[in-house]
């Protein structure tokens, strides 16, 4: 196992009808900015929830924060702070709302010219108003994490700083009723390939991280395909199991102390960022076939993770790990998400066009040895075709 120092101070109240706990968790006297985004929590009833555990608190709103978030909506939250002396931030919504309001809360307190420098030259921040979320998304682990992602003119780019992770985080799996089927599957495939990047890299002896990623895997295909099911998916035991897994699987647990990939993500964000497909759809695109081209390297694991997650004991190595991948597509599809770039109409004359912007954003030697160069990427999206 490799070296680490692990610390996770996110609070996290689970449970139905947990939302209440607002009206004592936020200090009485703060001054709250409610970030929210295009609408869904006033038709679910998240809204009405929420401002009436903060009806004896001193509250404003910022909604209107798109999927994706982007630097200019962002910062248009600057001038509601100043005015009213904000001093507490709570997200209220899914990851792009949470990452969003990460970097609202670092730009608020920045003291450089630029706040997309927190992103784009990665100035690391030395501040940033505190921040809490109510989560309405299983999928990113942003509720309890240091990351975000953040997009600006087509360019979109993660930042991590300690002193964005929610302070807490209210999941009430109830409020993921109302997602959509393609919401449910982009949550489940993500959280999914969030375990994987840390998880099929290669052998360090860390049964642990080990034992609990893959127990995080088997979770995610036993329960995610129930959630898109008529009979179970109304189940708030099957909801609580994705939700709960979704924040495991990037909390910072699974992933200390063993080597992390993280080559699907960055080229995955190209795709978002170019063409504006779903994060997970981008994700289950590209991780098949991450496996097939970085087979070598991942060998070991690939063997370990075809048995121990589909039971795939019989034939030689080759086979093995070829199955192991091919029931990962099959996972997949029945999550009804796309795992080639046709099935999102990109061709091969899309491909020069990604590796320029995966080049120009500095995404040159990714992976668990920083062994994919732009011309592995080439190899990748090719595969993917
Ligand atoms: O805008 P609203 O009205 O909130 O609607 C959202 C949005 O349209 C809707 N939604 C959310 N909760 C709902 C709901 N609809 C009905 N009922 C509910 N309970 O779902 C749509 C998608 O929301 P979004 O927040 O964009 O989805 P997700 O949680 O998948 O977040 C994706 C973003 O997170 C980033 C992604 O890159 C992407 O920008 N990520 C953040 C990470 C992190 N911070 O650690 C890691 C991830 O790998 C990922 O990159
Ligand atoms: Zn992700």
């Amino acid at each position: 196992m490799l070296n680490f120092s692990f610390q996770n101070t996110t609070q996290i109240i689970f449970g139905e009808g947990q939302i209440a706990a607002l009206k004592k968790q936020i200090p009485s006297d703060a001054k709250v900015l409610m970030t929210y985004g295009s609408g869904s929590i006033k038709s679910n009833g998240v809204y009405d929830q929420v401002t009436a555990a903060l009806s004896e608190h001193t509250f404003f709103e910022f909604s209107g924060i798109e999927p994706n978030p982007s630097y200019d909506t962002l910062m248009k939250a600057q001038d509601i702070i100043k005015e009213n002396n904000i001093n507490f931030i709570l997200a209220v919504g899914g990851g792009s709302v949470v990452d969003g309001s990460k970097f609202i809360a670092a730009a608020a307190l920045f003291e450089g010219q630029d706040p997309w420098d927190i992103v784009s030259k990665q100035v690391s921040i030395e501040k940033a108003l505190p921040l809490a979320c109510v989560l309405t998304l299983p999928a990113t682990g942003s509720e309890s994490n240091t990351g975000a992602v953040v997009t600006r003119d087509g360019n979109k780019l993660p930042f991590a700083s300690p002193l964005v992770r929610p302070i807490f985080a209210v999941l009430d799996p109830a409020v993921t009723l109302s997602l959509s089927d393609r919401q449910i599957s982009n949550g489940v495939v993500d959280a999914f390939v969030h375990t994987m990047e840390q998880y099929l890299t290669y052998s360090v002896n860390g049964k642990v991280q080990d034992r609990f990623a893959e127990g995080l895997l088997l979770t995610l295909i036993e329960e995610g395909p129930k959630a898109l099911a008529a009979a179970t998916s109304k189940d708030l035991e099957v909801r609580g199991n994705i939700m709960w897994a979704a924040t495991m699987a990037l909390n910072g647990l699974i992933g200390a102390g063993v080597p992390q990939d993280w080559a699907t993500h960055m080229i995955g964000h190209e795709l978002t960022g170019t063409h504006g497909i779903d994060h997970a759809r981008t994700l289950s695109i590209v991780l098949p076939a991450v496996m097939k081209v970085c087979k070598e390297a991942k060998r070991e694991k690939l063997l370990q993770y075809a048995e121990r997650i589909w039971n795939v004991t019989e034939g030689d190595e080759e086979t093995r790990i070829n199955r192991g991948i091919e029931l990962t597509e099959q996972f997949f599809e029945m999550m009804q998400v796309p795992t080639r770039l046709s099935h999102v109409d990109l061709g091969e004359a899309d491909i020069d066009l990604l590796i320029e912007k995966l080049t120009q954003h500095g995404m040159v030697k990714l992976g668990e040895h920083k062994a994919v160069t732009p011309d592995v990427s080439r190899q990748i999206l090719m595969t993917a075709l």
